[in-house]
């Protein structure tokens, strides 16, 4: 699997992620920015934890794997009665991370799937390269950091990404 997205990012000239020492709900913030406008009929929620550490994290590439949660979920609502995302940080006190997970109010995500669904070119629309979770998970790698997909309660998914909590923020 690494081996065909590294193949799709050189192609796209998909570049490798340069961690900086950062503010999860910064970017968090940042993400939501470029979506302003674009999520017609649908409600965006942030749950934002204060006071969380400083993150490890390439800006850039953290706000494109955001991009692409939220993208996927819109896409997962488009039959939805309820439109609703829910952007939530908070502290794994347990592992030393820090926790961003986007969740929506779409048709969720049948057990079978969950395995496959983060693989390249793994998609159930009819005009989707399957791409978008790879390039995720790809990212979350890169942050040495951890991505999975739990269901929303009570309706949809939610996909939950951990980041290590910076050294210096650790040790402070
Ligand atoms: N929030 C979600 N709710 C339900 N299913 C999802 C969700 N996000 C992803 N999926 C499932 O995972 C598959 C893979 O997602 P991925 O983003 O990798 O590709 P895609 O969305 O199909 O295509 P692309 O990202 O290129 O538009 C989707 O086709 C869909 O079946
Ligand atoms: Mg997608």
């Amino acid at each position: 699997m690494r081996a065909l997205v590294d193949e799709f990012s050189a192609l796209a000239r998909f570049p490798a992620s340069r961690p900086q020492l950062a503010s999860l709900n910064q970017l968090v913030e940042g993400a939501l920015v470029m979506f302003n406008g674009r999520l017609e009929g649908i409600r965006v929620r942030t749950e934002l934890a204060q006071d969380l550490p400083s993150v490890m994290a390439d800006p850039e590439a953290i706000k494109r794997a955001v991009a692409n949660l939220v993208d996927n979920a819109a896409e997962a609502m488009e039959d939805a009665m309820l439109k609703e995302i829910t952007i939530s940080t908070s502290l794994v006190v347990s592992r030393d991370a820090v926790e961003l997970a986007v969740s929506d109010t779409g048709q969720g995500v049948s057990r079978d799937l969950k395995e496959r669904l983060f693989l390249p070119y793994f998609s159930t629309k009819q005009r989707g390269t399957g791409l978008g979770l790879a390039i995720v998970s790809r990212i979350v790698e890169d942050h040495r950091g951890s991505i999975r997909v739990e269901e929303n309660k009570p309706v949809g998914s939610r996909f939950v990404i951990e980041l290590p909590v910076a050294v210096e923020a650790v040790s402070a």
